[in-house]
């Protein structure tokens, strides 16, 4: 049974439960296993560090249900830095990617994310990809999507533009934290993904 930090104010409710997390998961890994085939190499890219407990079990959960011929690597995508964004607010629109030395020889590259927000991390990542390795085929997996509330014409067409291959869970344009995705660095470790207060992290 999933359960809020006792007695942190902070965090207003569990919005996806882990059971369901984990039943998402396993779907995704069946689509992908489907979408690419068992045998095709597949290099698995995350950005750093949100994406880590989801890119964890969708390798795991991939393996189990049969996908084989995967490589693992990282990149580290910084948008944010320790800003908690609340309602309309513009992001970080410079994106710094940092490979971390990745060097990927698979035609196929899956990008996986924790979230796409706004779109400036999603979009930086498949441009530099697309730099780097030309002829790859490069889709995009995100646990959450965000539904924006009140987004600028500049930030209704950059996520017009990013239309990401798999997707977890739609969510409401609120801070979310859990399973990876974080607040001022904290919350990282919940099994399950949290509404948080924005207020409390001014
Ligand atoms: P975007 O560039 O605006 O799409 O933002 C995506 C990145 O910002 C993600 O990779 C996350 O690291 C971070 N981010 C955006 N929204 C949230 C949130 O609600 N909770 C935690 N991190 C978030
Ligand atoms: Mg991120």
């Amino acid at each position: 049974m999933d359960k809020l930090p006792v007695g942190d104010k902070r965090l207003e409710s569990i919005l996806i439960g882990s059971d369901k997390i984990q039943q998402r998961v396993e779907e995704l890994a069946c689509q992908i296993r489907d979408d690419y085939g068992v045998m095709t190499p597949l290099c698995i890219i995350g950005a750093l560090k949100g994406a880590t407990i989801f890119i964890t079990d969708l390798v795991r959960t991939l393996s189990r249900v049969g996908k084989q011929e995967m490589t693992l690597a990282f990149l580290r995508a910084s948008a944010y830095g320790d800003v908690v964004r609340t309602g309309d607010s513009v992001g970080m629109r410079k994106v710094n990617i940092d490979m971390l030395g990745a060097k990927i020889t698979a035609k196929h590259i899956l990008v996986v994310d924790d979230i796409l927000d706004q779109g400036f991390t999603l979009s930086g990542i498949c441009a530099k990809l697309t730099e780097l390795y030309p002829e790859a085929n490069i889709k995009t997996c995100v646990l959450l999507k965000k539904e924006l509330a009140n987004p600028s014409e500049e930030i209704k067409a950059l996520r017009g533009s990013i239309n990401p291959d798999y997707v977890g869970f739609k969510v409401q344009d609120r801070w979310v934290v859990g399973y990876g995705l974080d607040a001022k660095e904290m919350y990282r470790e919940l099994p399950y993904i949290a509404l948080a207060d924005e207020k409390a992290f001014d």
